[in-house]
């Protein structure tokens, strides 16, 4: 007989208790799939006196999260508090030391971390799985370092945060304003505590980075995304995408080009016929690219309980069978230093503005196009209001940088009502 793979379970949220339920419910199919029964020895809450829907009277129960990660009775540390620092951080740096294998959905820690954690992890022969990090029940990390780990991968994207794509699909199916879908969501529960985590793109950044880092093996680089949110995004932008065959997405990308790492968190029009665009609320969707493969899609729900649970169960089953993957699918110390890219691959852009409603205006704004180096393929200019016109402009194929010399530009022409809004259109 084997012996049990013992766990402690450090926060007993949302992830925390799906991964309970299926360690209970499941307990005869996970040991033969597994080969040996998994157990939970220990858990790990702020508040003791919680109701939380299961019983957890066979557990141990610790109030430090480090002090669980350093009990000799279990094998597992699963960390599921979230934060980049704080508790998550030292009771995961706590558990490796102690000698620990780490399950996390922490994407936040191991964006701003993972290197360090994965050194420290694997100079001691031990390993940290993130399944759950990214794009939550898909199963994007095992794809990528394991069945897709022949290729060389040449680009990864993807809709990885639901909350935003829940706000813009919303905001075009019902034809409401960003306001009104962001108080939704928040009545709904699907924002974050700090909604800029979400609406700013950076959550979605952090998934990003990790992907990023296993697809391309270079050390995780947060900083190296460039990252904006959808906060700017107004329901005529909607309508004028969908005018034009478009749908907004916050769309990440991650290549490797001549030039270096290129890491964008952004909103994006995609066309409405692909299957990026056609991807519908808290949905997750993402695109890998390989050498050999060519084109894999990956779509399913990318948070909630069930989802994410069943995420970390695939972490936890595979260090039940033995299966040992280096953190990032390749050691820590081999991974090399990406050189950020300054500039990224010319795309065309959607660019939509207020000008003042008088004689010369749109001239000035294409002549600073022009001294930019932008060139116009579309323009359109639609019902006036008051005194101000909207103007709708597709570039040919230009860079941002590009563009964001010309925006200031558009400034000193003295005709814009608001500052203008620039967004990449992608080929998917
Ligand atoms: P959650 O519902 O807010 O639960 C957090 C848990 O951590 C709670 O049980 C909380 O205790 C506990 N906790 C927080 N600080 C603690 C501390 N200092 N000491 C001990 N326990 C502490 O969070 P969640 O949604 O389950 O998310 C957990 C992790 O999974 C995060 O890293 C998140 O980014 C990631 N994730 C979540 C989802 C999702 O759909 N929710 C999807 C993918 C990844 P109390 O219950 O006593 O307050
Ligand atoms: N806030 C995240 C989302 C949760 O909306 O996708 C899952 O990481």
């Amino acid at each position: 007989m084997t012996t049990p793979l013992r766990l402690g379970i450090a926060g007993l949220g949302t992830v925390g208790i799906g991964v309970v339920k299926i360690v209970r419910r499941n307990a005869a199919l996970l040991a033969l799939r597994a080969g040996r029964t998994i157990e939970i020895v220990a858990v790990c809450a702020r508040d003791k006196g919680k109701e939380r829907g299961v019983s957890l009277a066979s557990c141990a129960w610790e109030d430090d999260p480090v002090a669980l990660a350093r009990r000799s009775d279990i094998d597992v540390f699963v960390e599921l508090m979230g934060g980049s620092d704080g508790p998550a951080k030292a009771a995961t740096e706590a558990a490796i030391e102690a000698g620990k294998d780490v399950v996390t959905a922490n994407k936040a820690m191991l964006a701003h971390h993972g290197q360090a954690l994965a050194e420290a992890a694997e100079a001691r022969g031990h390993v940290i799985r993130f399944e759950a990090a990214v794009a939550g029940g898909i199963p994007v990390m095992k794809a990528l370092t394991e069945s897709l780990a022949g290729n060389e991968i040449t680009r990864v994207m993807g809709v990885m945060n639901g909350t935003c794509n829940y706000i813009l699909t919303r905001m075009q199916n019902a034809g409401l304003p960003y306001e009104e879908v962001f108080e939704e969501a928040r009545r709904l529960g699907y924002l974050e505590a700090d909604p800029t985590l979400d609406v700013g793109g950076i959550d979605a950044g952090h998934k990003l980075a990790l992907l990023a880092s296993v697809a391309f093996g270079t050390r995780v680089s947060f900083d190296g995304v460039r990252i904006e949110g959808i906060e700017r995004i107004t329901i005529e932008d909607i309508r004028r995408a969908a005018d034009m065959g478009f749908r907004i997405k916050l769309l990440g990308v991650a290549r490797m080009t001549a030039r270096g790492l290129e890491q964008r968190m952004s909103p994006c029009l995609v066309p409405a016929s692909s299957p990026l665009g056609q991807l519908e609320g808290g949905t997750n969707m993402v695109v890998l690219e390989g050498d050999s493969v060519g084109q894999i899609v990956l779509r399913g729900p990318g948070a909630g309980e069930g989802p994410t649970a069943s995420a970390v169960m695939s972490d936890i089953i595979d260090i039940a069978r033995g299966t040992r993957l280096p953190t990032f699918g390749q050691p820590a110390t081999t991974l090399k230093t990406a050189r950020p890219a300054r500039v990224s691959a010319p795309a065309p852009y959607y660019l939509r503005m207020k000008l003042q409603d008088k004689p010369g205006a749109l001239a000035r704004i294409a002549t600073v196009l022009g001294e930019a180096g932008v060139s116009i393929d579309r323009m359109r200019q639609y019902g006036h209001e008051d005194t101000t016109a909207p103007v709708l402009i597709v570039t040919h194929k230009t860079t941002r940088d590009a563009l964001d010399k010309a925006l200031p530009g558009f400034s000193r022409t003295g005709v814009l009502a608001a500052p203008p809004v620039a967004l990449r259109i992608e080929t998917v």
